[in-house]
């Protein structure tokens, strides 16, 4: 079932959300149809207070990058290296993160901001303890675009959106468009 993703200007984007505390049926039926949603919208992550509830749940499915010749992405997988397609689609609950690394700009954009796209400065690495739907742990370290999307998602737990990370030249760019993004969500 396609979900309603909430838009820019809807205060449940800028509440924190509530740790999940029981992995229930309702709540994988709720990320069969996140992904779902996803998918139908070509997003790489989402994140439970898009559709509306404040939890702390984040679902992401990250691409293979099909450029010829690029090797398989390797992450680090409670401590083993593994293909980062190889937990793909991720799901999980109550993530704690720590960022680490060289700062880095990427342009990123959210499917509750509908179009804007701007440059975000980010460490390039995450080390992360995630918590998946059969209660195991992951205990991750990457880079790439999945410690973007992951710090991107998560940000969405606290309340945070991508355009609130910009520098301040891009804020007052952006302010115009992002007032009209609020008034006709
Ligand atoms: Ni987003």
């Amino acid at each position: 079932m396609l979900l309603n993703v909430k838009q820019y200007g809807d205060p449940v984007l800028r509440a924190v959300s509530a740790p999940v505390e029981h992995i229930t049926d309702d709540l994988k039926n709720l990320v069969e149809n996140m992904l779902e949603t996803m998918y139908a919208t070509e997003g790489i992550g989402l994140a439970a207070p898009q559709i509306g509830l404040n939890i702390r749940l984040v679902v992401i499915d990250i691409p293979e990058d099909e450029e010829e010749g690029t090797e398989p992405e390797m992450i680090t997988v409670n401590g083993e290296q593994k293909p980062m397609r190889s937990i793909m689609p991720l799901a999980f609950i109550n993530p704690e993160l720590e960022p680490y690394g060289e700062q880095y700009l990427f342009t990123e954009g959210c499917l509750s901001v509908r179009g804007i796209r701007a440059n975000v400065s980010r460490p390039d690495r995450v080390r992360a303890r995630l918590t998946l739907l059969d209660g195991s742990v992951l205990e991750l370290d990457c880079g790439g675009l999945l410690a973007r999307c992951l710090q991107h998602e998560c940000d969405h737990l606290d309340g945070f959106l991508f355009v609130d990370r910009v520098s301040s030249a891009a804020k007052i760019t952006l302010s115009k468009k992002l007032k009209k993004l609020a008034a006709t969500r």
